[in-house]
């Protein structure tokens, strides 16, 4: 049975020369999670997996591994099996003995080697394909056999970098949600990078979102995507993200040039310059609120997307029905006061 491991990062700093992509990052992944390092291209994530893995060293700071300090132990002694975005399969060998290249490592005997590469084989259905080479795959196909290997030792830590991402959009829903089922019946405690926020958000437990080298929020999607901790995670989440307006907190309302608006202002919230989110599925068009000019409608059949301009900004608006607003109307924007999101205009941070 594969036992599933705890992962904790204490202040992990890493430098390539004067750069510094990694600037003190904490985090705890409990045994058993689906645990997803989201953020932009070059924000940190494949450095964090490859410290995580004993393949990338560390300037400062600890990994622990079942809370036993691993910084300093050889990839090969982790027990933990890395799944790249490239596959990294070997061209010459058939997909069994791919798979079976780890045991094969450390001097599994054949008959035991075989059984251990039919069962993982099965697990990602490929059992038909054992004896073809990886060029004669598809492009899901070579995935899974990726996969399978990473599975066949049984490890302890599943880590995964950007796996789906040479798979085509439909292929790559599909899989998505194959590997979450053979995450939570293996009980393996998986770690999985992507910069693709919805793929976070369908697949985590919980996600840590990263931003030039920073964790800047730790949470499960649903509290993430309901309290984003600053304006860049806010920009960063949901399809399509956040809207962002400069305006001016004053008493209970927003104001953006002559228009004000009624929001639900958090304690302690001081008066001044605030950026306001309002997410494109809680704005409503009226008759009063936000003057706005509608550039152009996407149909996408069962809701629309309607594009906005409102005091110099774009402003996307999600509607189910597809509202009747002609290109070049002019219109205002409402929201729910409880659905306004306030930062600090300045920091960035919520308010
Ligand atoms: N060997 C290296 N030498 C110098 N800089 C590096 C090296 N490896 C990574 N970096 C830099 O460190 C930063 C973080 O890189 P990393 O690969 O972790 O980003 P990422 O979040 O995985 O991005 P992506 O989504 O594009 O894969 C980037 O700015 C990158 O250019
Ligand atoms: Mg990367």
């Amino acid at each position: 049975m594969t036992q599933s491991a705890s992962v904790r990062l204490e202040g992990i700093v890493k430098r390539h020369g004067t750069f510094t992509a990694l600037h003190g990052i904490d985090l705890d992944i409990r045994p058993g999670e689906f645990f997803a390092l989201l953020g932009p291209s070059g924000s940190g994530k494949t450095t964090t997996l490859r410290i995580l893995a004993g393949l990338e060293s560390v300037d400062a700071g600890r990994v622990l591994i079942d809370g036993a300090d691993v910084t300093a132990t050889e990839p090969g002694s982790r027990d933990v099996a890395m799944v790249f975005q490239s596959y990294a399969l070997y061209p010459h060998m058939s997909v069994a003995q791919n798979i079976g290249f780890p045991l094969k490592m450390i001097g599994t005997p054949a008959g035991q080697l075989d059984q251990a590469v039919q069962d993982a084989a099965a697990k990602v259905a490929i059992s038909h394909l054992l004896d073809r080479k990886p060029g004669q795959l598809s492009g899901g196909q070579q995935q899974r056999c990726a996969l399978a290997r990473a599975i066949v030792r049984q490890p302890r830590l599943f880590l995964l970098d950007e796996p789906l991402s040479n798979l085509d959009a439909k292929l790559r829903l599909e899989t998505r949600a194959e590997l979450r089922k053979l995450q939570r019946s293996l009980g393996v405690t998986a770690v999985y990078v992507t910069h693709d926020q919805e793929e976070a958000m369908t697949i985590a437990d919980r996600m840590a979102v990263f931003m030039e080298g920073r964790i800047v929020q730790v949470g499960t999607p649903h509290e993430i995507f309901r309290k984003p901790a600053t304006a860049t995670v806010a920009a960063f989440i949901g399809t399509p993200p956040m809207n962002l307006l400069p305006a001016v907190l004053q008493g209970g309302q927003v104001r953006m040039g002559k228009a004000s608006m009624p929001v639900t202002v958090p304690a302690g919230a001081q008066a001044g310059e605030v950026t306001l989110g309002v997410r494109p599925g809680d704005l409503r068009l009226g008759a009063a609120g936000i003057p706005a000019r509608v550039e152009f409608v996407e149909d996408f059949g069962d809701s629309s997307i309607v594009n906005l301009e409102a005091a110099g900004h774009r402003v996307k608006l999600r509607a189910g029905e597809l509202p009747s607003v002609r290109e070049g109307e002019g219109v205002h924007l409402s929201f729910d006061p409880a659905a306004a999101h306030l930062f600090d205009r300045a920091t960035g941070q919520r308010i």
